[in-house]
């Protein structure tokens, strides 16, 4: 059996900020810019953070506080790290960090065409309530998902 990834959690700093860049620009057809991390940093909504394994920068995820719902922004894992099950505890992470804020619900928007991250959503309970046509700049339409949290 594979031994269990241990990964660390550090809170997003700016001396993450090149590496991230590096995995952001192969991962998402519209990428973060360098300003939309630093903005995570600057804002007094900074919830977001980069996993590691052993010195490197394997991920990295947050959510901004939009009123007791916790909205997930960007979760990333880098190319050669997918399909370990890091996605999943990214996501797990996430959570409990706004259970632990008093969140009510958590909510996200993913393209129509990320079959990978709608499932990944689905395994962790998320259920599709709704979409946004044409949300996205280049045209795609974007599915709503949201889940409960526990009290
Ligand atoms: C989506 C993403 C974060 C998943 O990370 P990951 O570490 O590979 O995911 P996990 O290994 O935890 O997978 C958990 C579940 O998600 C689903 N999943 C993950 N990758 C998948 C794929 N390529 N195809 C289909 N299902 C997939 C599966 O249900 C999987 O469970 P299983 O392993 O028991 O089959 C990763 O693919 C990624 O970074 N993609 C690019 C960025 C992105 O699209 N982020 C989401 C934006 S909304």
């Amino acid at each position: 059996m594979d031994e269990p990834i241990k990964l660390f959690v550090a809170v997003l700093a700016r001396e993450h900020i090149d590496t991230i860049l590096d995995i952001e620009n192969v991962s998402h057809r519209l990428p973060w810019s360098r300003a939309n991390f630093e903005g995570e940093i600057e804002t007094g909504q900074a919830n977001f953070w980069v996993f590691f394994i052993g010195s490197a920068i394997v991920a990295y995820g947050g959510f901004w506080n939009m009123d007791g719902d916790g909205n997930i922004t960007n979760i990333t894992v880098a190319e050669e790290y997918r399909k370990r099950k890091i996605g999943s505890s990214v996501l797990i992470f996430l959570l409990s960090e706004m259970t632990r804020m008093g969140l009510e619900k958590a909510s996200l928007e993913v393209r129509e065409s990320n079959s990978a991250a709608i499932a990944l959503y689905a395994a962790a309970g998320f259920t599709q309530v709704g979409q946004r046509t044409k949300y996205y700049d280049d045209g795609e339409t974007a599915l709503i998902f949201s889940k409960t949290l526990a009290g």
